[in-house]
């Protein structure tokens, strides 16, 4: 077993080592999180069918996590079925992504296991096919003790549910302990989200071009760098995922302060005057 943040880079192929060897390993993100888009088009531009774009897109979420536990990346949280996927696709394609979904965890335990990772999820998941619950709770409780990356699946997720099931936690326990709003500060919030025990993603990826969040991590993506690339999600591999971390890297994060280059600051900007109109 190797311990949290192990790197088992020789365990990379050529391709990845070559663009990992140009990250700066001091500089690595803490947790990525990814917006899977695209698994549909890509299907549909070799004129197969949607359910086989989900079947190429689980090989991705498998080859992904590897590299991401190679280089010891702690958290990779990836959207994996919203709640507005539940609502809004056929009912045949739910079903199928429920089967796929049980049928990845069976046959991918034995690869997390050698990867040394621990599975999680994020969602209202109390709302899926109990059979599908199960096999998650078997999935989790066999990797819990693994300490390397921890992969995070969103299913049956969105972030405004979450929030709602956040202030819903916290207005209960308000009353509870007789805790006026004005004692409430951002920490209370953060404690009732599902992602309370993980840090806020540093890097958020999505897949096939879209320029939208999705109602995915609204409330922890408040700081987090974005990359987009126009790559479908079957196509998706552990390179591109290290290409994304050296972009990440090139950026110059404020969490709104002042960066580099952005010019003198004034001693005394009291002595300025403002010349309105
Ligand atoms: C988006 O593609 C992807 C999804 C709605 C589901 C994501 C599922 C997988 C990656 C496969 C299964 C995952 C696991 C964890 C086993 P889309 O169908 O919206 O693509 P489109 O926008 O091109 O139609």
């Amino acid at each position: 077993m190797y311990p949290a943040g192990t790197l088992r880079i020789d365990e990379l192929p050529p391709d990845e080592r070559a663009v990992y060897a140009t990250l700066k390993p001091e500089h690595l993100p803490e947790h990525v999180a990814i917006i899977m888009d695209g698994n549909g088009r890509w299907a549909g531009r070799r004129f197969l069918k949607r359910f086989q774009g989900h079947l190429e897109g689980a090989k991705s979420v498998q080859l992904v996590t590897e590299t991401a536990s190679r280089i010891g990346l702690p958290w990779l949280t990836l959207y994996a079925f919203s709640l507005e996927n539940n609502l809004r696709r056929p009912r045949a394609e739910v079903s199928f992504l429920m089967r796929l979904l049980r049928s990845y965890l069976e046959s991918n335990l034995q690869r997390m296991m050698d990867n040394n990772v621990r599975m999680r999820y994020i969602g209202r998941t109390h709302d899926l096919p109990p059979e599908v619950q199960e096999k998650m709770l078997w999935a989790e409780e066999a990797t819990a003790r693994n300490t390397g990356t921890t992969l995070t699946l969103a299913l049956n997720y969105g972030a405004r549910t979450e929030l709602v099931d956040a202030f819903r936690a916290l207005a209960a326990e308000m009353k509870q302990k007789h805790i006026g709003p004005e004692q409430i500060g951002e920490q209370d919030i953060y404690r009732h989200l599902y992602t309370a025990h993980m840090p806020d993603p540093d890097l958020l990826i999505r897949t096939s071009g879209e320029m939208r969040l999705s109602n995915f991590l609204l409330w922890q993506i408040a700081y987090t760098e974005i990359f987009v690339t126009e790559r479908l999600w079957p196509d998706f591999r552990g390179t591109h995922l290290l290409e994304a971390i050296a972009a990440f890297q090139q950026r110059e994060r404020r969490y709104g302060g002042l960066g580099e280059g952005c010019g003198e600051v004034e001693e005394d900007p009291e002595r300025i005057r403002i010349a309105a109109g």
